[in-house]
């Protein structure tokens, strides 16, 4: 089984806690919202969530954007989707859409790696903002994935990352145990995260990907929330250096 499809089937299976969890847990909401203040979409963008889960982004994304925006969600898994379709369903917005696909092979046409099967049709060029929450830790090629969603954004175009990894303030190290507990409890079986220290992984993924927003970004703006568990990023693509 792949990388990618091991994710997939598991959040499928578990897409209704996670909705729970990643909609309601205390703090996340702020957390959210402080990380969407650092990427700063605006009014009429065209913004695409990479691993976009339930859509837990979407009120506020929809909120920047406002109704004359527009929001598109990826995902490769379709127990997530259903539930990220039913939220904009109930909240009845005409411009936030959800595609399935490959997020490390974004499903847009002109895209530098295109695939046309559930395209919507936009290119590089026609995105204003790519981000994704909590996904790189998943992915096997980090670096490569927020390469890609960089071209994607294209020159001007806001990128932003947020996830979490084990901290490295002094509080937040005495919580690492419990916090790599969780990690390993919460991995998809089977993956690489069940013979290496699944919090490790999760610690090299996150940094590849943060890095890599820093090769692919000017002006980049990082922040650290939850005693140094939470990582955000956000910065402007510069495709000519
Ligand atoms: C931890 S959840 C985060 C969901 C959402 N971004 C949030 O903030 O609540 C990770 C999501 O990434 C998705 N995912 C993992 N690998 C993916 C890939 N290669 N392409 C698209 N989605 C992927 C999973 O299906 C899952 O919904």
């Amino acid at each position: 089984m792949s990388d990618q499809s091991i994710p997939g089937a598991f959040y499928t299976r578990w897409a209704g806690v996670y909705d729970r969890i990643a909609s309601d847990l205390p703090g996340v909401a702020r957390m959210r919202s402080a990380f969407l203040d650092l990427l700063s979409p605006s009014r009429g963008d065209v913004v695409v969530e990479m691993g976009c889960g339930t859509g837990a982004n979407f009120p506020w994304l929809r909120d920047r954007v406002g109704p004359e925006g527009t929001v598109v969600g990826v995902d490769l898994s379709e127990g997530v989707l259903e539930r990220a379709r039913a939220r904009v369903r109930r909240n009845r917005w005409e411009n936030v859409h959800v595609v399935r696909g490959d997020a490390t092979r974004p499903p847009f046409v002109g895209g530098p790696t295109a695939v046309p099967s559930g395209s919507l049709g936009l290119g590089a060029g026609e995105v204003d903002v790519v981000l994704a929450t909590f996904v790189v830790g998943m992915l096997p090629d980090p670096g490569g994935a927020v390469q890609a969603w960089g071209q994607l954004a294209g020159d001007g175009g806001r990128l932003g990352l947020c996830n979490l990894a084990r901290s490295t303030t002094p509080l937040g190290r005495v919580c690492n145990p419990a916090f790599a507990a969780l990690v390993r409890a919460s991995s998809p079986p089977g993956g690489k995260g069940r013979t290496r220290g699944a919090a490790q992984l999760l610690d090299e993924r996150v940094l590849e990907g943060h890095r890599a927003l820093h090769d692919v970004c000017d002006g980049v703006v990082s922040r650290r929330a939850f005693e140094g568990f939470v990582r955000m990023s956000a910065g402007t693509v510069r495709t000519e250096r």
